[in-house]
């Protein structure tokens, strides 16, 4: 099944250029479902936890943590994308260049503890973003190039704090019926991605097939939420 999309690549200039004619059509105007079902189980009681979004685009529901009194960072290669995520949120922001990253910038509202990097996701690190008590993975693992995914996982768990509550959505549909992206991600790669340093949980399975993905040609299309944790994590926070 993977092999249908294993060469797949997207150049992030195709991404920009998405942006550039608003074909956009990932983007929520609304907080995402399984977000708001499971943030329960993802925030575990904490307060002003850092979440991370990888691949943020504009997505509101960065707005809707913060205003929960978390903080959030995010990484977006498209500048128009995060200048939009402010003005549609009514937010104002500054912007200054990331001195470890070169041409990245950073943009932010600190009031809101929103911090939005512009740049490839892959020249983060934790030096430069610190490690997250939480991660909302919702269009990143599925919009990472197939051949990246590997070293995608690796950057993930390097940005994990000991107590992160990683909520990961995935996609399973037939790939010889729509090429990606989004590209599917079996159950069985989240596994085998995460499963050797974390506990990989699954939360819910939902149809989602709608008018719009029914027109890349899909008869069948399954959205499965994880929660992906440290190995061993409850142990290592314990009271000594
Ligand atoms: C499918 S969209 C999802 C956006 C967002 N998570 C959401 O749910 O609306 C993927 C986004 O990742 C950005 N992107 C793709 N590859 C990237 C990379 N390597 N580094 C940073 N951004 C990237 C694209 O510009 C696009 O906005």
């Amino acid at each position: 099944m993977l092999e249908h999309q294993a060469h797949r690549v997207m150049a992030l200039t195709e991404w920009e250029e998405r942006w550039q004619n608003n074909r956009i059509g990932f983007h929520q105007p609304a907080v995402h479902t399984m977000l708001k079902t499971h943030l329960e189980e993802v925030v575990s009681g904490r307060t002003g936890v850092r979440f991370f979004f990888p691949l943020c685009g504009k997505a509101v529901d960065m707005k809707w943590l913060a205003d929960l009194g978390h903080l959030v960072v995010g990484v977006e290669f498209s500048e128009k994308g995060i200048r939009e995520f402010f003005e549609e949120n009514n937010l104002s922001y500054t912007e200054e260049p990331v001195p470890s990253i070169p041409g990245a910038r950073l943009f932010k509202n600190s009031e809101k503890n929103i911090f939005l990097y512009r740049c490839d996701l892959f020249s983060v690190s934790s030096s430069v973003a610190g490690q997250f008590g939480a991660i909302w993975d919702r269009g990143s693992l599925v919009a990472i190039n197939p051949k990246d995914r590997e070293r995608y996982a690796g950057l993930i768990v390097s940005l994990m704090a000991v107590d992160c509550r990683y909520l990961l959505d995935t996609l399973l549909y037939d790939p010889e019926k729509y090429g990606g992206p989004p590209f599917l991600v079996p159950d069985a790669q989240v596994q085998s991605l995460f499963g050797s340093c974390c506990d990989v949980k699954h939360l819910q399975s939902v149809d989602a097939l709608t008018d719009r993905t029914r027109a890349w040609g899909l008869d069948s299309l399954t959205e499965n939420v994880h929660l992906i944790t440290l190995k061993d994590a409850g142990a290592q926070t314990q009271p000594r």
